[in-house]
């Protein structure tokens, strides 16, 4: 009767079949043990005692198959599904994020202009007509305002009877736009120092730009609505092309010195802003790959922002960030860099 009820007890798979098996063997009107207990009135008075011990041991063996069968199912689970569980097994590591390709390349820059002497700052991705063109030099007929080639901001509809967007106007009452260039930045820093100089301050400027600019291209592989240039200004006294070729080709070194001795080639070019310009290349796959513009800070740009061109000079340079992230890298599309593939940017 004990093994009986172990087996019972032990093959049990949820409360409701334990119970029930513990009526059947403990009942209190119809157990099988308690109709063992009634069978005692037949027994020899000469046996009875023997008969009694061996009673009360066979009960508190059932009673306790059933504590430890009620223990291993509170414990949740069978013994074996218990012992599957090996805590020396290596856990399973979390997953770690990282920095996106793009501000990887942008941290590098920022850390190699640095050591260079340049300081990074920050300018707004809205800004006005006068220091996405006007303050830059370029004229009102200029193709570069085209709405065409910029992304001008409108304001909604109100409401009924007002129909239209109409544009959203800036503080000197022209059209705001997403920036095209960061070359904007250039004109904010030299206006800032400049109506700081009251108090003393006076060049050098010597900063770098990195961030988004906005173009309504059509994406391709070489093209993206929106990238990131980075744009270096250097304004003191006797600043010449010379300086900026020096700080270019160091720049382009230190980038991408580990990886091989890159070439850095000039071409003569033409931007509203510097007189004279460049397009600047650099080497790769046998070929040249422009990654930029540069050249001597126009002197109508100078004049426009208070500088006096007789008494100072400077260079700028804008350079795309994705073009030289994506030579480094071997990176054939630059869709590539902003579809949020895990697959593809875990690699970087
Ligand atoms: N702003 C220019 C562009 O976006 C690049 C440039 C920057 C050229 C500074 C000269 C000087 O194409």
């Amino acid at each position: 009767l004990a093994s009986d009820a172990q087996s019972a007890f032990d093959a049990a798979s949820d409360t409701d079949a334990l119970e029930a098996a513990r009526v059947e063997f403990l009942g209190a009107k119809a157990g099988r043990l308690k109709s063992v207990q009634k069978g005692m009135g037949k027994v020899d008075k000469a046996d009875k005692p023997a008969a009694g011990q061996k009673l009360n041991a066979v009960k508190s063996s059932v009673e306790s198959a059933l504590e430890s069968a009620m223990k291993r199912l509170a414990s949740g689970g069978s013994g074996a599904a218990r012992e599957a569980f090996d805590p020396t097994v290596p856990g399973r590591p979390f997953r770690l994020g990282h920095l996106h390709p793009i501000t990887q390349t942008i941290e590098r820059m920022k850390e190699i202009m640095g050591r260079l002497g340049f300081t990074a700052v920050e300018g707004p991705e809205i800004e006005d007509d006068w220091h996405n063109f006007e303050a830059l030099n370029i004229p009102l007929s200029h193709p570069a305002r085209d709405p065409l080639d910029n992304f001008y901001l409108s304001v909604a509809a109100k409401g009924e009877g007002d129909s239209s967007p109409a544009p959203a106007i800036g503080p000197d009452g022209k059209p705001l736009l997403l920036r095209s260039q960061t070359s904007t930045v250039q004109i904010r820093v030299m206006e800032q120092r400049i109506a700081a100089a009251a108090e003393g301050a006076q060049p050098p400027v010597r900063i770098v730009s990195l961030g988004r600019v906005y173009r309504p291209d059509t994406a391709d592989a070489t093209h993206y609505p929106m990238f990131h240039q980075i744009e270096g200004l250097l304004i003191d006294k006797h600043v010449t092309m010379a300086d900026l070729k020096s700080v270019l080709r160091m720049f382009c070194q230190a980038y991408y010195g580990e990886q091989e001795d890159v070439h850095v080639r000039f071409r003569t070019s033409f931007f509203p802003f510097t007189e004279p310009s460049v397009e600047v290349d650099i080497n790769w796959q046998g070929g040249w790959m422009e990654i930029g513009g540069a050249g001597m800070v126009d002197p109508n740009v100078l004049r426009a922002v208070g500088y006096d061109p007789e008494e100072v000079s400077g260079f700028a340079f804008g350079m795309g960030v994705e073009r030289i992230a994506m030579r480094q890298h071997g990176i054939k599309d630059i869709r590539d860099l902003y579809a949020n593939d895990v697959r593809f940017l875990s690699q970087f």
